[in-house]
C-alpha cells in the first residue's frame, strides 16, 4: 500500500509520511488528521512540468486543479512551483487571491458562473475564463463591456470521447452538463458568436474528457479531435486560436490492482497527437496547457483515524468503526471510490484480516470501504486511509455536525498546521 514516495515504514514499524510518523502526527494534533506531503505534491508539479519541457519544447503550462484540495497553502506552494490553477467557483478565486496568487495565471470554470463571480474575475483580471455555455458568454459579454474590459476566452468543449471511469467522473461525452457539443454545431455557433461580441476575445479552446483514467488513449484521441476542430474553425471562420486546454484526468493508484500511467507519458501522447494533427490541418502548434488535480495532490495525503469498536458480525463481516467517515471523506458513499488502509503502529506487519471501514454517521452507507485488508485492529489504534489527498478535505462537510478536521503539511521529518480543525463554535457561528 505504500504506493506513494512519501510513505514508508519506519525503524519503529510505524507509517511514515514525508520523515514523519504518523503515531507522533495524530498524537500531536488529534484525529481525524488529513496529512499531506509538499515533497510529493511538489515532486508531482515538476513532473508536469518537466514533461512538457522534454516532450513540448516547454511550450505549455501545469495548471493545477484547485477543486482536488483547495486552501491558502496549496495556492502558496503552487506560486511558488511556477504552476498556474484552475478555479471553479468565487470560493476557490477568493482562496486563491487572499495570498496574492498572481490573477493572470487562473483559469477559472464552472458550468454556472454567477453573473458576481464572473465579475470579479474580470475585476481582478483572471487570466482565462472558460466559457461553458451560451448564457455564459452573454452574460460575461455584457460584464466585460460595462467594465470596459476586452476579456480573454476559452471555450469548454465536449470532444464526444467517452473514457473508461465511473458516470460520475466522465464528462467528455455528448450527455455531459458541461460545455459546447461539437456534433450538434453547437461549438461552431459559439465561436461566430464570440467573434461577434464586443467585450471577448476568444483564445482556444479546452476540454476535459472525466477523472481518474488509467488509459492514455482517450487522451491522445481528444487532443486529436480539438486540433481538427482548431483547424475548422480557422477553414471555416479565419480565427487562427492558439490555446489548447487538454484539462486533467490522470488516474492514480489507490489499491493494488490499479494501474495509472506515469505522468510524463501523458503528455508525451498528447504532444505526439498534437504534433501530427497540426502537421496534418497545417496549423502551428498551439500552447497547451494540463489541468492535473487527483494526480497532484492524492497520492500526496493520508488521514489518520483512531477506532472505535471491532464489531465482528460472523459469517457476515467485521466493522471497524472510525471517529471520522463520509463527513471527512464521501468518496466511497458518492461513487464506491476505493482505499487502501493500515494499523498505523503496525504498519509493515501482514494487512491478513478483512475489514469494513465504518464512518460514524448516521448513515448506513456511511463506509470509507468494504472488506479491506488490515492488520488485526484494536479499538485505539490508529488507522491510516491512504490516498485521500485529493476530493476529500474539498469535499468534506459538517454531517451530524461533526467539525471538519485539521489540515496538516509535512516536509522531510518537519510538520506544520496548515487548516485548523474546527471547534463546535465554528459550527454555530452562522447561525441566527
Ligand atoms: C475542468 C477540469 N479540469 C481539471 C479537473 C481535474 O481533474 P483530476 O483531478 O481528475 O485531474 C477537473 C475535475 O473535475 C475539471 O473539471
Amino acid at each position: 500500500m505504500l504506493y506513494a514516495d512519501c510513505l514508508s515504514i519506519n525503524s519503529l514499524g510505524h507509517l511514515a509520511i514525508d520523515g514523519c510518523d504518523t503515531l507522533m502526527l495524530a498524537e500531536h494534533y488529534g484525529t481525524p488528521l488529513y496529512v499531506m506531503s509538499e515533497t510529493e505534491i511538489e515532486k508531482n508539479v515538476r513532473l508536469y512540468q518537466d514533461s512538457i519541457t522534454d516532450y513540448y519544447d516547454g511550450r505549455g503550462s501545469v495548471a493545477y486543479a484547485s477543486k482536488a484540495f483547495c486552501c491558502k497553502e496549496i495556492y502558496r506552494i503552487m506560486k511558488r512551483l511556477g504552476a498556474s490553477v484552475d478555479v471553479a467557483s468565487g470560493g476557490e478565486l477568493h482562496t486563491a487571491l487572499s495570498v496574492d496568487f498572481p490573477p493572470e495565471r487562473i483559469f477559472f470554470h464552472g458550468n454556472n458562473k454567477t453573473a458576481p463571480e464572473l465579475a470579479r474575475a474580470v475585476e481582478v483580471g483572471v487570466g482565462r475564463i472558460v466559457v461553458d455555455n451560451l448564457s455564459e458568454l452573454e452574460l460575461l459579454d455584457s460584464v466585460a463591456r460595462s467594465a470596459g474590459k476586452r476579456v480573454l476566452i476559452q471555450i469548454r468543449i465536449k470532444p464526444g470521447i467517452d473514457p473508461d471511469t465511473h458516470d460520475f467522473v466522465r464528462t467528455g461525452q455528448i450527455d455531459s452538463k458541461f460545455g459546447f457539443a461539437l456534433e450538434t454545431g453547437e461549438a461552431m455557433d459559439a465561436v461566430r458568436w464570440v467573434m461577434n461580441s464586443e467585450g471577448l476575445e476568444l483564445m482556444g479552446v479546452h476540454c476535459h474528457i472525466g477523472s481518474q483514467i488509467f488509459d492514455i488513449n482517450p487522451f491522445a484521441h481528444a487532443a486529436e479531435v480539438m486540433v481538427g476542430f482548431m483547424a475548422a474553425v480557422r477553414k471555416e471562420t479565419g480565427l487562427a486560436l492558439t490555446e489548447l486546454n487538454l484539462g486533467g484526468g490522470f488516474g492514480i493508484r489507490y489499491v493494488e490492482s490499479h494501474n495509472p500511467a506515469a505522468y510524463q507519458s501523458y503528455m508525451e501522447a498528447v504532444s505526439r497527437s498534437v504534433k501530427a494533427a497540426c502537421a496534418q490541418h497545417e496549423l502551428p502548434l498551439p500552447f497547451i496547457t494540463l489541468e492535473p488535480g487527483r494526480s497532484i495532490v492524492g497520492a500526496a495525503g493520508i488521514t489518520l483515524y483512531t477506532a472505535g469498536a471491532v464489531k465482528k458480525i460472523p459469517g457476515v463481516r467485521t466493522y471497524l468503526t472510525l471517529d471520522g467517515g463520509m463527513a471527512d471523506n464521501p468518496r466511497y458513499a458518492l461513487y464506491h471510490a476505493e482505499y487502501d488502509a493500515c494499523v498505523a503502529a503496525r504498519a509493515a506487519e501482514p494487512r491478513d484480516t478483512l475489514v469494513t471501514l465504518a464512518g460514524r454517521c448516521c448513515e448506513s452507507g456511511d463506509l470509507i470501504g468494504e472488506h479491506m485488508p488490515i492488520q488485526p485492529p484494536q479499538e485505539g489504534d490508529i488507522i491510516a486511509v491512504t490516498g485521500t489527498g485529493a476530493y476529500n478535505y474539498s469535499m468534506a462537510s459538517n454531517y451530524n455536525r461533526l467539525p471538519r478536521p485539521p489540515v496538516v503539511m509535512t516536509r522531510e521529518g518537519s510538520h506544520r498546521l496548515i487548516v485548523r480543525g474546527e471547534s463546535y463554535d465554528d459550527l454555530i457561528a452562522q447561525d441566527i
